[in-house]
């Protein structure tokens, strides 16, 4: 038996990036990249999952199927309260989803929107794509936040090794709005979904810019030695945001890893709920690709849930990351909780799919 108890995967079907995490009337929706029609990567649809305590999962029907113009890449949700998007009634506002609709022949991608009024039937926007593409050009996974500097709502999304920063007053208009680009200390690379949160540290209200990456065996002599990383992995860049883009504010430049083990990547958190609390996808390692999980009909699992919140000392601002809820290491069948000194400096976790088990290491700073 290797279907994991806490972990959640998909009854049938192949799955990678959590989607559209979002806390909306009382339940966490966790929506999902998801072939439901085989146990490989093809036909992005996005799946669809509800909880009311992020352990006990109940899957849904598949929310977005792949249509004209492509498969339903990476995204986020945002409730619109207000009804800004119109998409909705002031009675009845919408729940709001971001994706990327990437055309498999042409390889373009463009940021759209799909929007429901109860959480589980959506529609696509009829004037999709919202943000336009070119052919054969990475521009992907969209993250929308509430914009606390200067009103509305900011997106980033990613091309190729460079963050696009958006802004919107009714999360239908876009305005490009700034760039972020990786300082020359930091791992080069191709980047992929990332995801800005904001967190309260010593009375400050910082921000944190994550992305998962690919990065080239070239960049290997910058990872910290204490991990276990191959060329998938999550860095993150802590710093502040003026409203239009994010700026690195630390003291020491430092790689950062959102996680030390093999296996974290594309994380993200849930919108409109006041914790950070981030799921990611366990089964982007060489080993976890190998574990037999077809003949139980599932492939890929995503994370236990993380509540991040920051820590400083004096090489700058860090990650604290605690599962949550709290696991409770005597109690678990077959979840192992490994407490490992070694990785205590900057407050990581690592979650780890080996051999069809999972390691997993809670750190406290
Ligand atoms: C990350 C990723 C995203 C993309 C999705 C496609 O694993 O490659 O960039 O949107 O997966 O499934």
């Amino acid at each position: 038996m290797l279907r994991p108890k806490f972990h959640f995967t998909a009854k049938y079907g192949w799955i990678n990036d959590p989607n559209g995490l979002i806390f909306y009337k009382d339940r966490f929706h966790l929506f999902f990249q998801f072939n439901p029609n085989g146990l490989v990567w093809d036909s992005m649809h996005w799946g669809h999952a509800v909880s009311n305590d992020l352990i006990h999962w109940e899957e849904l029907p598949v929310a977005l199927f792949p249509n004209e113009m492509g498969d339903i890449f990476s995204g986020s949700c945002i409730y619109d309260e207000e009804n800004l998007s119109n998409l909705g009634t002031k009675e009845n506002p919408p729940l709001l989803a971001f994706y990327t609709s990437h055309n498999m022949k042409t390889r373009r991608e463009q940021q759209c929107i799909a929007y429901s009024l109860d959480g589980e039937d959506f529609k696509k926007y009829k004037l999709n794509p919202i943000i336009p593409g070119k052919d054969n050009t990475p521009a992907r996974d969209p993250h929308v936040f509430p914009n606390k500097i200067k009103g509305g709502f900011s997106m980033c999304l990613t091309v190729e090794e460079k963050i696009l920063f958006y802004h919107s007053k009714n999360l239908i208009d876009w305005e490009k709005s700034g760039e972020f680009i990786l300082p020359e200390y930091a791992l080069q690379g191709m980047i992929e979904c990332p995801c800005m949160i904001s967190s309260e540290c010593e009375g400050k209200e910082k921000y944190v810019l994550m992305m998962s990456m690919d990065i080239p065996e070239s960049e290997f002599n910058k990872i910290p030695e204490e991990a276990s990383v191959h060329n998938r992995l999550m860095q993150y860049f802590v710093g502040d945001f003026d409203g239009d883009k994010f700026v690195i504010s630390d003291i020491k430049e430092k790689v950062k890893l959102v996680d030390y083990g093999r296996d974290f990547y594309a994380g993200t958190v849930f919108s409109n709920y006041p914790k950070n609390i981030m799921m990611a996808w366990l089964g982007n390692s060489p080993e976890s690709m190998k574990i037999p999980t077809e003949s139980e009909g599932f492939r890929g699992i995503l994370s236990y849930p993380r509540v991040l919140s920051l820590v400083k000392n004096d090489d700058g601002y860090f990650l604290k990351q605690k599962f949550y809820p709290p696991v409770d290491a005597d109690k678990d069948v077959d979840y192992k909780v490994f407490p490992n000194k070694e990785v205590l400096k900057d407050g990581c976790v690592t979650e780890t799919c080996e051999s069809g088990l999972f390691f997993s290491t809670e750190i406290s700073v």
